[in-house]
């Protein structure tokens, strides 16, 4: 019989629904697992707002002030599904109280508000993570797979991009629920600890360690209203982040991310060119992987698209049937 790991959930906006769907279907699918999450309880400043939530997604209770939450005896682990500003606060907090800690990205805002997360987190040694979703899309798990084989050989290229639309109208305030990205009092930055976060973890995971960085970044609306003080305010966030490096490995990496790109949802693009094979990916496809090995016979030679749905393939064992 799996222990319960009773959840005490901060926020419930789109990581909140998301993050709490998991924890309903994890066990079913992956019976064998030690722990059960349970939902204990949300926390939200507004109290019909969280107790709307709670009776939802069937948490047992519900908070409105996340100190409360942590002080919980009945609470295991807290997952910090909140804005970037408020992570540092609620996870030092959380170590401090020997919780659990399970925490969105980007870590922080800055590196300096970072640090003193990690350092509760070791000094209480506690469980702890940031949710880097993507590595476990099956298909970017079979690519770390892959890469791990030796498979590609030396490699010599990294490219991801993270292309989105959803902020080209100037008319668009900052601030506020799912708008707080546009503050960067709020998120530290923009694209980069939005979007251009998953891609570097994403790298890291995949090829290693990255040595030296040269970036752009530029922000098209300079002023947008803002939803608290309701004036017109400078637009502190990078709007596009664009940026070269050098991994450890000695490939070049090429990144670029903006919420700019008309036409564009959430196109998280990868490839790897590897001296016998390249590897590419996109979310839009998510259960397809692109492989292209070049020890094929010359004749079929080419792109092949996997369709990453059979029992042999990650995490597909324990999902429905191929296709
Ligand atoms: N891993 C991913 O793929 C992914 C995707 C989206 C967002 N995120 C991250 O998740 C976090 C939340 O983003 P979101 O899209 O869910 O935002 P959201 O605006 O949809 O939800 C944020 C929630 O936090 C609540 N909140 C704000 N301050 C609070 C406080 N002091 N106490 C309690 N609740 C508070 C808000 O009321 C809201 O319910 C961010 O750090 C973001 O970067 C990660």
């Amino acid at each position: 019989m799996a222990k319960e790991l009773r959840i005490g959930l901060v926020g419930y906006g789109f990581m909140g629904r998301t993050h709490t769907n998991g924890y309903k279907r994890v066990n079913d699918f992956f019976p064998e697992l030690e722990y059960r999450p349970v939902l204990q309880a949300v926390c939200g400043r507004t109290e019909d707002k969280a107790k709307e939530f709670a009776e939802q997604w069937q948490f047992k209770s519900y908070e409105t002030d996340w100190r409360k939450l942590i002080a919980r005896d009945d609470i295991d682990a807290i997952d910090i599904v909140t804005p970037n500003d408020t992570h540092a606060e609620i996870a030092i907090a959380a170590a401090e109280a020997g919780k659990m800690v399970l925490c969105e990205k980007p870590l922080a805002r800055t590196a300096e508000e970072s640090l003193p997360m990690v350092d509760a987190i070791e000094k209480a040694g506690v469980a702890n993570t940031v949710w880097y979703n993507y590595r476990r899309i099956p298909a970017v798990s079979l690519a770390k797979k892959i890469i791990e084989s030796g498979k590609l050989g030396k490699i010599f290229h990294y490219r991801a991009n993270f292309l989105q639309d959803w902020t080209i109208d100037a008319d668009l305030p900052q601030g506020g629920a799912a708008l707080w990205r546009l503050d960067a009092k709020a998120a530290g930055s923009g694209e980069t600890g939005d979007l251009l976060a998953h891609c570097i973890d994403t790298a890291i995971w995949l090829n290693g360690s990255i040595k030296d960085v040269s970036a752009v970044t530029e922000t098209f609306v300079k002023e947008r209203m803002h939803t608290q003080t309701g004036k017109m305010e400078k637009v502190e966030i990078d709007d596009a982040c664009l940026f070269h490096c050098h991994f450890d490995n000695g490939s070049l990496g090429l990144f670029e991310s903006t919420r700019y790109a008309r036409g564009h949802k959430a196109l998280y693009t990868l490839e790897i060119n590897g001296e016998n094979a390249s590897i590419r990916w996109d979310l839009h496809e998510l259960n397809y992987l692109e492989y292209f090995d070049y020890s094929d016979d010359s004749e079929v030679r080419g792109w092949r698209k996997i369709h990453i749905t059979d029992g042999d393939q990650p995490y597909m064992d324990h999902w429905w049937v191929p296709g």
